[in-house]
């Protein structure tokens, strides 16, 4: 029988990694992992409990005792952060900028690691986020490392936010994003960067489903490579 693939995506915020990667796993019968929605959710709990995102005994303590689960519905994933549905709240751009500041810390990371690696034990997986091709899965069967214009990915995550019924500014939201590029690349611990084996695609001037359909090739044909 066909053994199973581990795809990785990685890629800047609002590249579209959410998007496609929900539309490759689909396509595939693969689980989809928001890697990022971890981070968020324990960022949510950090604003929860009143605590300093730059305290580190604080945020391990944190990140020892918060549990995170995911849980599929006919809707898509729920997040739950201590049983408590949180999927609504994790979007906003403050949840964002929490996010990237605790994703910084080794403290944080550890745990997420052995998380994230528990989840495709089994292969069958799409997972996305800022380091999987690169320190979760260095072997994963396909990697893709997502890119778009700035400009382009503030549009989308302005419009993102706005059909939420945010109060958001273009230009600002434009200028998060590149804040929180730079927080991701520059970081110490597995910074944001591409895998050298990763297939890069700029999304600036394709659909959606143009970028599904190249990823998807990509997997089949490695799926079919490993087969033979
Ligand atoms: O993908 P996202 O926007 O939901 O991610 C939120 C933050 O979490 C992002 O700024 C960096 C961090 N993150 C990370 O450091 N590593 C990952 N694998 C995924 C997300």
């Amino acid at each position: 029988m066909a053994r199973e693939l581990i795809v990785a995506i990685d890629g800047p915020s609002a590249s579209g990694k959410s998007s496609a990667g929900t539309l490759v796993a689909r396509r595939l019968g693969y689980l989809y992992v928001e890697s990022g929605a971890f981070y968020r959710a324990l960022g949510w709990k950090v604003r929860a409990c009143g605590v300093d995102p730059a305290d580190d005994a604080a945020l391990q303590k944190l990140s020892e005792t918060t549990v995170i689960d995911v849980v599929r519905t006919s809707n898509g994933a729920k997040i739950l952060v201590d049983q408590r549905d949180v999927t609504d709240d994790l979007r906003t751009p403050e949840m964002s900028r929490i996010a990237a500041q605790i994703a910084s810390n080794p403290l944080v990371r550890e745990p997420m690691l052995k998380i994230q690696r528990a989840m495709a034990n089994t292969g069958g997986v799409v997972m996305e986020g800022r380091d999987i091709g690169t320190v979760v899965f260095p072997q994963a069967d396909v990697k893709f490392y997502l890119d778009a214009d700035p400009g382009v990915r503030g549009k989308r995550r302005y419009q993102e936010l706005a059909a939420k019924g945010l109060p958001v500014d273009l230009q600002t939201t434009i200028e998060e994003i590149m804040a929180r590029d730079r927080k991701d690349m520059n970081r110490t611990v597995a910074p944001l960067r591409k895998a050298d084996d990763a297939i890069a695609i700029d999304s600036t001037g394709l659909t959606l489903d143009e970028v599904v359909d190249r990823m998807v090739v990509a997997v089949e044909r490695r799926r079919t490579a490993i087969t033979r």
